[in-house]
């Protein structure tokens, strides 16, 4: 036990689990998912099959993936109550990071009754209905009847046809499988440290998936995509870029999709996310666009080398998340709700992990305030 009285304000550098499920090296620029190097994974498996090696660590036999498949799907169809509110949330415009929080939170109640307190059924009901959540209330605030899910679709197909309404093609499948896999779990992140405090005070696990998609919501952690593909967009010729990025660093402002508290390397997501980019523009026919994000990312990390010297700020993984989202048609308020569809499967790992430790996490605090004051009643104050 740690005795000292050492303050870590963000509590960098101090190691507060043990975990099977991913191993981030910020020196090498390595990320490895349950064993596997991420482009050796992220590539190759589909959603479930990462998220079957998540939970049991090892990969599903045809059979075992064939009913993990059929109990996730089972989990798509949302409530009334999920419905309802969804529609509300609708009215009122609210961004989609929040309707899913607010819809997440109504798990509980199941289209046939309660969910009851089975975490492994908690985990596939929140993992299969976040799709289900992100893509209702799309279509909701844009004047469209939801779509039932199709359950001979697989989670990520599902997702890109409740959205769409059109089933989409293999390569669209396997870019969003990638993208997917690449951010299932990513060590004790914000959100999944989140996930891991609610459930180790024996709460539930879709209290604990609420309270992580919150802390996925800001733009530290998971809301940088959107704003980085902005940025692509406004310098619009890879002439301007240099100028357009020197004046925002002038100003004293931050480049989204750039730095890393963990990384100072490129992160290896970029890398993953970059190639599936390349494949995906180059399928498409079109890859100006893929070309203006390289050149912006390469003046990008010159210039931050030149005005942060020594901070080693490289491309972190929103920067090719937010490419490849746009190539997938995803339009940028979905980015980071896309992010928690694939974290989701990282934290109720988590979830699980903490469960088996049975620890509760309860770091201490250092008080500074004064220990002497008298009370003054209210009519004297
Ligand atoms: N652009 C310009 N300057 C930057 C950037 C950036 N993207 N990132 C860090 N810096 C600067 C800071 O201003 C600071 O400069 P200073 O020492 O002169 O004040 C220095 O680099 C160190 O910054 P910190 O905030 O201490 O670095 P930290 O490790 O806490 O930050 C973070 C990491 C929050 C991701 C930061 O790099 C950032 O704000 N990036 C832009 C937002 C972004 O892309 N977020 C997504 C992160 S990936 C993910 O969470 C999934």
């Amino acid at each position: 036990m740690m005795l000292s009285n050492t303050i870590n304000p963000g509590l960098d550098g101090v190691i507060a689990a043990q975990t099977r499920l991913s191993s981030v090296d910020g020196q090498l620029g390595e990320l490895i998912i349950a064993g596997f190097p991420a482009e050796e994974l992220a590539g190759k498996a589909t959603f479930e099959e990462t998220l079957y090696l998540l939970w049991h660590d090892e990969l599903p036999t045809a059979a075992q993936l064939s009913d993990f498949q059929a109990a996730l799907a089972a989990y798509r169809p949302l409530s009334e109550t999920a419905l309802n509110l969804l529609r509300g949330a609708a009215q009122a415009r609210v961004p989609a990071m929040d309707a899913l929080r607010m819809a997440a939170s109504t798990l509980s109640l199941q289209p046939g009754g309660g969910l009851g307190n089975d975490p492994r059924q908690n985990a596939l009901a929140v993992v299969a209905a976040s799709p289900s959540i992100v893509a209702t209330y799309w279509r909701l605030l844009n004047g469209q009847e939801p779509l039932a899910p199709r359950p001979d679709l697989n989670h990520a197909a599902n997702y890109l046809y409740m959205l769409t309404g059109q089933e989409p093609t293999p390569e669209r499948v396997r870019g969003l499988e990638t993208y997917l896999n690449t951010v299932v779990d990513h060590g004790l992140n914000a959100s999944t440290f989140t996930a891991r405090v609610i459930i180790s005070t024996q709460s539930d696990m879709i209290s604990a998936i609420v309270g992580a998609i919150g802390a996925l919501k800001g733009p530290l952690h998971g809301g940088a995509p959107g704003p980085a593909l902005d940025m692509v967009f406004e310098i619009g010729q890879a002439e301007r870029a240099e100028g357009y990025l020197r004046a925002k660093l002038a100003r004293g402002e931050r480049l989204m999709g750039f730095g890393h508290r963990i990384y100072k390397v490129r992160d290896p997501r970029a890398e993953v996310l970059a190639a599936a980019a390349e494949r995906f523009y180059q399928a498409d026919g079109n890859m100006a666009l893929y070309e203006l994000a390289k050149s912006v990312e390469q003046t990008a990390v010159a210039l931050l080398a030149e005005f942060k010297p020594g901070r080693n700020l490289q491309t972190n993984v929103e920067f090719y998340t937010a490419l490849l989202l746009h190539g997938l048609d995803l339009p940028t308020d979905l980015f980071t709700p896309t992010f928690a569809i694939g974290r989701v499967g990282g934290w109720t790992a988590h979830c699980f992990e903490q469960q088996a430790l049975d620890h509760l996490i309860r770091p201490k605090s250092v008080y500074d305030g004064p220990k002497d004051r008298v009370w003054i009643a209210v009519e004297w104050r």
